[in-house]
Order: C-alpha cells, then sequence, then structure tokens
C-alpha cells in the first residue's frame, strides 16, 4: 500500500517529456488533414497556417512538418502495418488511432529514436481520457512495431498501399497496372527542390549545390529553409517543379505580345511569361492567392497587370495574342508533393473539375485573336482533366494542334503523346539518385485557333 498514490505524484509531478508539443501538434493537424478536410498547404501557410503550429519554434515547426508530411505519404502503409498489429481495432478510442499514426511515422519513416517515438506517444495516450483505456495495446503495439520494423515494412507492397482503391482502378485502368506502381512507388520518394531560375542555370546549380535538369530547371536537395538560400532574396529564381516549368515554355515568340495567364496564383507561370518577354495579364479567384503572386513577382523584380476575377464570368477588354490555361484540378500529379491529395480527393472531384476545365477552355478560346495559341495544363493524372478535355475542345472549336517537339521540353521524349500534347509521369525524369529523380504529373496541350 501507498506505493500507488507515491508513484502516481511522482509522474503527476513530472514535466512533459521534450517533444510533446511537437507530436500533439502533429496529431491535430492529421485530424485537420483527415476529419476535416483541410489541405496541408493551407495548414502550413506561414501566415495563415495553423496557430499552433505557428507558435512553435523554428526547429520544431520543421519536424512537425516532417512527421505530419511523412505521415500523409505513408499513411496507406501505416493503415496496413497497424492492422498486422491490431486485431480488433478498439472504438471509441479518443486520438488513439492518430497517436499511433504519428509515433508509427517515427518509427518506421524517421530518423527519431524508438525510445522517444514511444514514450511520448504513452504520454499522449495517458492524457487522453478515450485513448486512456488502451494503453497496454498501444505500448504493446509500438514496441513491437520497433523490434519488427523490418519484418512489417517487408511485409507491405507499400505502392499498392499508399494509393487510395478508387485512385488505383484509375491508374491501373488508364496507365496499366505497372506504371500505376511505379508513379505510387515515385509518389513514396520525398521530392527534391525544383528552381526556375531568371539566367544561368549551371551557375546557379553550382552555388546551389544541386543538378541541372535536361529540361532547364535547377534542382536540389536544401537543408535550409528556401528564403534562406542563395539568390532567393535577390529575386534570381523561383520555386517550381520541373513539370510546371513546362507549359509557359510552349508558348514561343511572346516578347511583346498581349499574354493572359489565367487561374494565374501563386504566379510561377506568369513569371516564365514575363521573363519571355510578354506583357502579361494574370487572372485569379482568390484574392488571397493573388497576394501571393504580387509578393512573387515583387521579389523577382517583375510586373504585371493582376486581376481578381472568375475566369466564368470575366471578360478582357480585348483579345489576347496567347493565353495559357493551368485550371484547377483534382492535383492527381502533384501527390509525391502534397501527400495529403491522395487522401482529400474524392472520385467526385474528377467530373466537377473536368466540367469546370471545359467550361474554362470555352471562355479562353474565344478570348484568342485569330491564330492566338491556348496552352491549357493541369497538374492531374487523370484523362479527364487531360487528354479528354482536349478532345472535346477540338470538336467544339475551330483549333488545331501545334505538336510539341521533344526538343522544347529538354528531349523528354516519353512525355510526349502522338497527340502532340504532353503528358508527364510522376517517374520520369530519371535522375543520378532517387531523391534528384521525377516530376509532377501533368497533362500540356498547345492549340492554335484558326
Ligand atoms: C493550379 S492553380 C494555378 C497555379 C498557377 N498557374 C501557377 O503556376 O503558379 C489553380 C488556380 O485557379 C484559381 N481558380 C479556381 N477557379 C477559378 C475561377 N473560376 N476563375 C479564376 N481562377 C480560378 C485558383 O484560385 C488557383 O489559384
Amino acid at each position: 500500500m501507498g506505493v500507488r498514490p507515491q508513484t502516481q505524484a511522482a509522474s503527476e509531478a513530472r514535466p512533459p517529456a521534450p517533444g510533446l508539443a511537437v507530436r500533439s501538434i502533429a496529431v491535430d493537424l492529421l485530424a485537420a488533414v483527415f476529419d476535416r478536410r483541410q489541405p496541408l498547404d493551407a495548414l502550413f501557410d506561414p501566415s495563415t497556417g495553423d496557430n499552433a503550429w505557428r507558435a512553435l519554434p523554428e526547429r520544431d515547426r520543421r519536424l512537425a512538418r516532417a512527421i505530419v508530411t511523412a505521415a500523409l505519404r505513408h499513411h496507406g502503409e501505416i493503415e496496413a502495418a497497424l492492422a498486422r498489429l491490431i486485431e480488433r481495432p478498439p472504438r471509441r478510442a479518443g486520438q488513439l488511432f492518430r497517436i499511433l499514426e504519428v509515433a508509427a511515422t517515427q518509427l518506421l519513416y524517421l530518423d527519431v529514436p524508438d525510445h522517444a517515438a514511444v514514450s511520448i506517444a504513452m504520454e499522449q495516450v495517458t492524457a487522453d481520457r478515450d485513448a486512456l483505456h488502451f494503453k497496454g495495446l498501444a505500448n504493446a503495439v509500438l514496441r513491437r512495431m520497433g523490434r519488427e520494423r523490418q519484418a512489417i515494412l517487408a511485409a507491405i507492397d507499400s505502392p499498392r498501399a499508399a494509393v487510395p482503391d478508387w485512385l488505383w482502378r484509375r491508374w491501373a485502368g488508364t496507365y496499366g497496372e505497372d506504371a500505376a506502381r511505379r508513379i505510387a512507388a515515385a509518389n513514396l520518394e520525398e521530392p527534391a527542390l525544383d528552381l526556375t531560375v531568371k539566367a544561368d542555370p549551371e551557375g546557379w546549380a553550382e552555388r546551389l549545390g544541386g543538378i541541372v535538369l535536361s529540361t532547364g530547371s535547377v534542382r536540389l536537395v536544401a537543408d535550409a529553409p528556401v528564403p534562406g538560400l542563395p539568390g532567393f532574396a535577390e529575386g534570381e529564381w523561383w520555386v517550381q517543379d520541373a513539370a510546371a516549368a513546362l507549359p509557359p515554355r510552349l508558348l514561343t515568340g511572346i516578347a511583346g505580345k498581349r499574354v493572359a495567364d489565367l487561374c494565374a496564383a501563386p504566379g510561377g507561370k506568369t513569371a516564365a511569361l514575363i521573363q519571355a518577354g510578354a506583357k502579361v495579364t494574370a487572372v485569379d479567384i482568390s484574392l488571397e492567392r493573388l497576394k501571393r503572386v504580387t509578393a512573387n513577382l515583387d521579389r523577382l523584380g517583375l510586373s504585371a497587370e493582376i486581376v481578381a476575377a472568375d475566369v466564368l464570368t470575366w471578360t478582357p477588354p480585348e483579345p489576347f495574342d496567347a493565353i495559357l490555361l493551368d485550371a484547377p484540378c483534382t492535383a492527381t500529379g502533384t501527390i509525391r508533393r502534397h501527400p495529403d491529395v491522395a487522401w482529400l480527393k474524392r472520385p467526385e472531384d474528377v467530373k466537377s473539375l473536368a466540367d469546370l476545365q471545359g467550361r474554362m477552355i470555352d471562355r479562353a478560346v474565344r478570348w484568342l485573336k485569330p491564330g492566338g495559341v491556348l496552352v491549357y495544363a493541369t497538374c492531374s493524372l487523370e484523362p479527364e482533366e487531360g487528354e479528354h478535355q482536349m478532345a472535346r475542345a477540338l470538336h467544339r472549336h475551330d483549333l488545331e494542334i501545334l505538336p510539341v517537339d521533344p526538343g522544347e521540353i529538354g528531349g523528354l521524349t516519353e512525355a510526349v503523346l502522338p497527340s502532340g500534347a504532353i503528358r508527364t509521369l510522376p517517374f520520369q525524369l530519371t535522375g543520378p539518385t532517387p531523391r534528384l529523380s521525377g516530376l509532377d504529373g501533368f497533362f500540356v496541350m498547345r492549340l492554335r485557333r484558326r
């Protein structure tokens, strides 16, 4: 007698384990994604993102971000791992599953000592009135996961587990099972940082410790936050995936021409069009996102006419020589960079976004001068948002395809479709290491109004 109260008092007096706040915030952020369907980009926005996350010291912010991003990247595998270890998942267990998920992410995928991951998780379980009943289970599961890590990982079919069933069926149906597997495997790699430089890619690659891709982008694995990298403050480059850099490049000979960038925010493609000498009108429906266009262009010392408007209702005062339409889409080509997309999107989103894209194309085509060129792009792997839009546009309007030559996109022959459009897949653009390989999945077509 007497031992128990004493032990309890001692444990109550103990200060929280270091790192507890980070893991608790990671649990809350995962709940925000899965339960409230909030996108990671919004949660991690430096000025408007999750308050608790923003209040953390910089080092902890980075750790929380690394845990949440890895938890989403490996969500399917972690679910499979937990399912192997928990025979009957308990009900009404509070945040038990999210706590286990955060701990499993660290045990299986991050360089965090096992004892730290497990003991912090146990503190979280203890502090959660509903999860507390399952403390023994949590402890046993996490300790076994630490001990049997290799065997557990080896038993999971990672690429398949990483993709929700509906998306797997789509990719396997569209590209074949083997390509679906390669897409999923590429999405499991943490991507490098891609930059579009104003000039001298070789010089910037050397200064930043990166490589120059055949498509012209500079690629690096950055240790420091982006704003601290050389050339950022001076406005010498902007962050843009190698595939996202391709669409503006297809508008050639635009110096001095009137070019519309529809759905422009945050402005990566706007910057490229201005760099090519065009007089750019950047249109986007979101005032908040347009602030980022203005900030980005200011930093880069570039300027454009900025219009806050809905492409479906706005009408330009005069037609354009060329239009870039980077339409809103399911973004299933960007899961490498945005692993939340895999779990946030729903099958019905494909249809509603494809409808919206079709209506946007119909409007954009009317704003072209005769002979004017439309480049349409989406960062989706779904044919409804790409190949089908091209067929529909050719059927509805007097347009001709201007086929892309592989030479225009750094010799990426495998990405040029027989139709002359571009279809990039996340496993293409092989680099010296898996981390330095891959690109976003995009569809891009170039059409001329006759
Ligand atoms: C794929 S993002 C554009 C990315 C941008 N082109 C870039 O390269 O940085 C799609 C954009 O479409 C905008 N958008 C969505 N619906 C719109 C509409 N009806 N009219 C205008 N912009 C719209 C969103 O606010 C979002 O910024």
